[in-house]
């Protein structure tokens, strides 16, 4: 089986290659061989490669600066998966793509399940809305698995904006009413080979359905509750490390950012379970080997 996996230099895509190495022969590719800013090139990479599977975590995520730059977003986020999805179907291949919970506005009670409506607040979750709708509008055999609040030991993330922080600062001040569950790019890496080890003899069998599914990790925090149990680990694992006396507490209207993030960012992934038997650890697991990770 050969693997075509496409942003390697990104938290997810980095982990991927790893992870998807024991499935077949792994092609990973960064945005001078794959460049998702002119989708009209991607028809010609899938030829030349002839994946069976395309696994696409390259995307725009600058959140905010997505404000600014919709039409490029929406070329990466929208317009690129659509265009492999469309050769993924020329050549029989399954495309796995990820998308994010800020499809959602975060207005719901309770945690969003993968067919709820979507409603973005801003123009990032708007462009990754449109990659969803190009690929099911391609048709042929896909997921779409969106996730939330992506660390890990490298790359640009929370968890390591919290470190460097917590060595400088003596008080971090961090938004408390946002809720959602911390998610390392090993777990969505670990977790997408078995999906596509599953869905490729479900493909064999007949017994393939394309769809959305929500692949997070379990429980839920808000991202002053992540900041603490980042803070406490840090502390145990090389107490100098750390200066910051306390986390405080705030509210979202007292951290303005150009783009609205929602309250609520909680996604259940009880259709994973069922359909590709994946359960996902609880968050805290994956901040302890982060931390660890971070800290040998
Ligand atoms: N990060 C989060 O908190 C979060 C939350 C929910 C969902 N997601 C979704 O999860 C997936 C993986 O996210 P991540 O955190 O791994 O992202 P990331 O670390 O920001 O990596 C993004 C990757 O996309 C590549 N890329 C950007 N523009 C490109 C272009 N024009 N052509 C080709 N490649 C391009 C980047 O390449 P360079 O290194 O060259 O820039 C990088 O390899 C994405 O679909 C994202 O939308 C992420």
């Amino acid at each position: 089986m050969k693997l075509l996996v496409t942003g390697v230099t990104g938290q997810v895509g980095f982990e991927l290659a790893r992870s998807l190495q024991p499935l077949g022969e792994v092609v990973a590719v960064d945005r001078h061989m794959a460049d998702l800013s002119r989708p009209e090139t991607l028809a010609g990479l899938i030829d030349r490669v002839r994946p069976d599977v395309i696994v696409n975590p390259a995307a725009y995520t600058a959140v905010d600066k997505a404000e600014d730059e919709e039409a490029l977003a929406m070329s990466i986020n929208g317009a690129a998966p659509g265009a492999l999805a469309v050769a993924a179907r020329r050549h029989n291949a399954l495309l796995v793509h990820y998308s994010t919970d800020y499809v959602f506005d975060g207005g719901k009670t309770a945690p969003y399940l993968p067919e709820d409506t979507p409603a973005p607040l801003g123009a990032y979750g708007r462009s990754k809305l449109a990659g969803e709708r190009a690929i099911a509008e391609a048709g042929g055999d896909w997921l779409v698995l969106r996730t939330s609040w992506v660390y890990g030991a490298r790359g640009k993330n929370f968890m390591r904006t919290m470190l460097r922080l917590a060595g400088e600062r003596e008080e971090l001040r961090v938004v408390a009413d946002q809720i959602g569950a911390p998610t390392t790019a090993r777990l969505i890496a670990d977790s997408t080979a078995q999906i596509v080890h599953a869905a490729m003899r479900q493909r064999q069998s007949g017994q393939f359905e394309s769809g959305i599914h929500h692949l997070v990790a379990a429980g839920e925090t808000s991202w002053h509750g992540f900041a603490e149990a980042i803070v406490a680990g840090a502390r145990e694992r090389r107490p100098d490390s750390v200066r910051v006396r306390r986390v405080v507490p705030i509210g979202t209207a007292e951290y303005p950012t150009p783009a609205r993030r929602p309250a609520n960012s909680r996604l259940s992934t009880a259709s994973l379970e069922q359909h590709f038997g994946v359960v996902v650890p609880p968050w805290q697991q994956g901040l302890a080997l982060a931390l660890d990770e971070t800290f040998d």
